[in-house]
Parts: structure tokens; sequence; C-alpha cells
């Protein structure tokens, strides 16, 4: 796989460079709520303007499926990436028509450009070779060479990701290469204890890493709303909390195959169990195999996050994606909170996976050096770490 390195080797001034960047901030009403990812983007773009190079950034927001839809422009991240950058960042109001032609033509040697969302071109993400491929060529006709630098978005094979590298020099940006190093660590020579902290909620979204974690962790702990399916699988009522029922079978199989290979799969203990799905709702602690008939949970409770924390405290290596409860809201914020707080005090390797686990634990007041490393993609790490190849990846590698 060819590298930044090579590509600055090769001297880049007044070469035109397309960056993919994954700039897909939480965004509402045009205030961005985690700019982790712009910062992440920095350096590569940084070190392309420094060299001399004409940037051109093209990145996604959302999912506005094909479509112009003004609450997914890019306007706002270009404003912040200009801020964070210290230097203007020029913006075209489209993707690869008259507006990105004419902002890349005006470029100077060591300016940076971002190009309107990709995703308001139907091609970006269409399933069709062809379709994906003549978009891929009006994209490419903008650069001399390419550089995908969004991890995040690696697992898709999208034009801006898979098909521009087919048809330009390709390259994998500082940030790319930085992700995989981390990544390799958590599938090859692991230290050991490995434990693995997954929430979020659905377990349907995890079954594959889940599958596969199996087979390289020394403890797997599960919390959030997926975690109720665990206990229902083990028999246990659940009330009204979050429920899976056409996963039973699946998860049942886990947790044999947990015990069949001797990991230490843990769930939760006892859980806040809410009358409403509010922030002010009635809240009362109860064993997690006693859930009311009328309550749901949502958040794990307090013996939960002192077992969890136990789980991690001698752990050489730990791996979290996915929020205990519905952090959103203070009063179940805790279980979240508590496995941010386990995580800094590991004497290890500790990995935060994912834009929103990354985001959550930057809204509860943690700074990202207190862990070792946050990820700037979630869907992206977690199929890694499920085996799967990422198109992404391999085409870089041809
Ligand atoms: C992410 O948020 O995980 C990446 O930016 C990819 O976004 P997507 O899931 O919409 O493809």
């Amino acid at each position: 796989m060819q590298s930044l390195d090579d590509l600055l080797a090769t001297g880049v001034a007044g070469k035109r460079v397309l960056v993919r960047s994954d700039l897909n901030v939480p965004l509402k009403d045009g205030v961005i709520g985690d700019d982790g990812r712009i910062k992440a983007s920095i350096p590569t773009l940084r070190a392309l303007a420094s060299a001399g190079a004409r940037v051109v950034v093209t990145a996604h927001l959302g999912r506005p499926k094909g479509t112009v839809d003004p609450a997914y422009s890019l306007a706002p991240v270009a404003a912040r990436l200009g801020e964070l950058l210290g230097k203007p960042v020029a913006f075209a109001s489209d993707v690869v028509g008259y507006s990105a032609q004419e902002t890349v033509a005006s470029l100077k040697d060591g300016e940076i450009a971002l190009l309107e969302n990709v995703r308001f071109e139907a091609a970006e993400t269409s399933k069709d070779d062809a379709e994906r491929g003549a978009f891929a060529d009006k994209l490419a006709s903008l650069a001399d060479a390419f550089v995908d630098d969004a991890f995040g978005a690696v697992h898709r094979k999208h034009a801006s990701v898979y098909d521009v590298a087919e048809r330009l020099p390709h390259y994998a940006g500082g940030l790319v290469l930085a992700e995989l190093t981390v990544l390799r660590k958590l599938t090859t020579d692991t230290d050991r204890p490995y434990a693995v902290v997954l929430g979020g909620a659905k377990v349907s979204d995890k079954l594959g890493v889940i599958a596969n974690l199996l087979g390289s962790v020394d403890r797997l702990l599960i919390g959030g709303g997926m975690a109720y399916t665990f206990l229902k699988a083990q028999g246990h009522e659940v009330g009204k909390s979050l429920l899976e029922a056409d996963q039973l079978d699946v998860v049942r199989g886990f947790l044999a195959e947990a015990e069949k290979r001797g990991v230490d799969l843990v769930l939760p203990v006892d859980i806040l169990a809410a009358d409403d799905f509010s922030p002010t709702a009635n809240v009362v602690i109860v064993p997690a195999t006693e859930i009311p008939a009328d309550r749901e949970g949502l958040d794990i409770g307090p013996q939960s996050r002192e077992l969890f924390a136990s789980k991690l405290a001698d752990a050489k290596t730990v791996f979290w994606n996915g929020p205990m409860g519905v952090f959103e809201f203070d009063a179940f914020a805790g279980g979240t909170l508590a496995v941010a707080e386990a995580l800094t005090k590991v004497d290890g390797l500790t990995v935060v996976g994912g834009g929103d686990s990354a985001a959550a634990v930057r809204k509860l007041g943690f700074s990202d050096d207190q862990f070792g490393h946050i990820s700037t993609g979630g869907g992206a790490s977690l199929e890694y770490l499920e085996g799967k190849q990422l198109p992404g990846i391999t085409i870089l590698e041809s």
C-alpha cells in the first residue's frame, strides 16, 4: 500500500490532490456537535498543503440519499475546517459541477478546497458499478492523485472511496494508516487479558463482530440496549426494554459458544428501570433478572458499573464500542461514564471505537488523550474486527 509519505516524496507542488476525508460530524441547525473527525483530518491536509499541493477535499455528511438537501450541506464544515487549519478553505457548492470545476481551477499551490456533500450525487452510493464509475470519472478528472484519509468510510464501496482510487494513483492518508496500525494490535499478538465492551441499541448490528470476537477475546462485556436481548435469552423478563425477539436464538448460540470457548461473557447485574423513555422518568434500580413488566431499562446500574470496571481493571487491551445506556439523558449517562472512566485507568492499550462512542466520551467531558486511541470509524472498525474485507483498504492495496 502506497502512503501519503510516498506521494509527498514524489513532489506534489502544483499537483492537484483529491483527498477523501471523513467529515461526517454530528450537525444540527448548522451547529457542529463534535468536531473530532474534522480535527483528525487536519494533519494529512496540512502536510499536502505545506508541500504545495492544490488540495481538493471530498467528503459526505449524513445520508441525504442522492438529493441536494441544504440540511446536509458541508458549508459549516468548510468554515470549521478553515478555522482549525488557520487558513480559508474554498467551498464548492456542488460536487463535480461548474462550481467544483471553477473552484479547483482557481486553487493556487498550497490552497485547500472542499467540495459539497458527495452524497448529493446518487451515483456515489449506487450499487451499479457503471453508474458509480461514470461519476468517479468526473471526480477523478479534478485531480492528479488520490489520497484516502477517510477511515470511517473504508467499509463503503462508494465512488469517492473505491472507484476513484481505480482511476488515479492512490495513497493511504496518515489517518487511515494510524487507524490500521491500532486495529492490527487488536487482532494480532494482542496483549492479554483482552476485553471488549459492546453497547448500543441493537444486537443485530453487531452479530458478525460478536461471532468473530468470541474466537479472540478473554472477556466480552455487553451493555446498552442490546443487553436486554441477552438477558431475555437467559430466560429473564425484560419488561418494556429494547428486545430483538428475532435474535434470541442467535444470542443463545453466542452464550453457548462463549461458555464452550471459556470466554467470560459479562452481562449487567442491575438496571436503571424507568417508567418512561424520558430524561425525567421515574427510575428504580432493579436486579437485571427482575425488570418489572411496565418498565424499561435505560442504563446499567451501580453494581454493574463496578462489575464492568473490575473486569477491565487488569486488562492489557480494551476495545469499546457503544454506550451502556441512553447517555444523551443525564440520568442515564452513568453507565457509559463509568466504562469510560474504567478505560482511562487501564494500564494497556485502550481503543474507543466509533463516531458515536467517540462523541459520547467527549460529551461526557473526557479528553482524547485519556485513551490510547479514539477511532474515527464506528462501522469501519467493527467490520475490521469482524474480519471483513474493507473495499476502501483493498483498493488502496492494489
Ligand atoms: C460513519 O459515520 O460511521 C461514517 O462516516 C460512515 O457513514 P455511513 O455509515 O453513513 O456510511
